[in-house]
């Protein structure tokens, strides 16, 4: 049967802190059967994965079957032709919220976002800043009634993490979650370890 892109993501590292975040959800997608995924990577998560994590440029482009150039928007993602189950970002910086939610498509990412809204297929923005402004909430609420799912990396106390490894992991896996996809350690609500103790 002809492969129409559903095991396809297309997946946006943006400059917001929290690139491991990203680098853990392409390390979690080698392990989905059949899945593509094809990195795109802002200028200023360059500069957040060179100060927040151990990881050369070579190595985390290395992670995804795919990586273009931020400045090609001629790219395989820059076209609606080419079918994707969707995209996520993460992590996701304002700078990227606004551009999304204008339309403004000057790089590669943004462009990637842009086609996915315009094909409606599903978008994720692992949105982070603390504290929003009244700029950033008009924004993710304009990308949200557009249909992108704003999933902020919050920390989650009820699967009671041990460690930020265990936090970024939950966070991976609600991402995943979007596209049916399962993460093997995540923890659902109601599972083992979440399990309510009673009285
Ligand atoms: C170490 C570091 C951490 C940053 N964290 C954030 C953040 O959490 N959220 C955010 O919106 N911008 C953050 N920024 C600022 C963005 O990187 C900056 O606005 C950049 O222009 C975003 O461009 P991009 O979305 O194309 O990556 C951070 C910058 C640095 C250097």
């Amino acid at each position: 049967m002809q492969d129409l892109g559903t095991k396809r993501l297309v997946v946006g590292i943006s400059g917001a802190s929290g690139a491991t975040i990203g680098i853990e959800l392409l390390k979690a997608m080698q392990a989905m059967p059949g899945w593509e995924t094809h990195l795109v990577v802002s200028e200023g998560a360059r500069r957040t994965i060179a100060h927040e994590t151990q990881y050369t440029m070579a190595e985390v482009e290395a992670l995804a079957t795919r990586h273009h150039p931020i400045a090609d928007v001629g790219a395989l993602v820059a076209s609606g032709t080419f079918r994707t189950a969707g995209m996520v970002v993460v992590p996701c910086s304002m700078k990227t919220v606004a551009g999304v939610a204008s339309g403004y498509s000057d790089n590669l990412l943004l462009r990637a976002a842009d086609v996915t809204i315009k094909e409606r297929r599903k978008l994720v923005l692992v949105a982070r800043e603390s504290p929003l402004s009244p700029i950033h909430l008009r924004n993710l609420q304009t990308v949200s009634d557009l249909g992108a799912i704003i999933l902020p990396p919050v920390l989650t106390f009820y699967n009671h993490p041990a460690s930020i490894e265990d936090m970024v992991r939950h966070i991976v896996g609600k991402v995943l979650d979007v596209f049916g996809l399962e993460l093997p350690q995540f923890q659902r609500w109601g599972q083992a370890v979440c399990q309510e103790t009673t009285p």
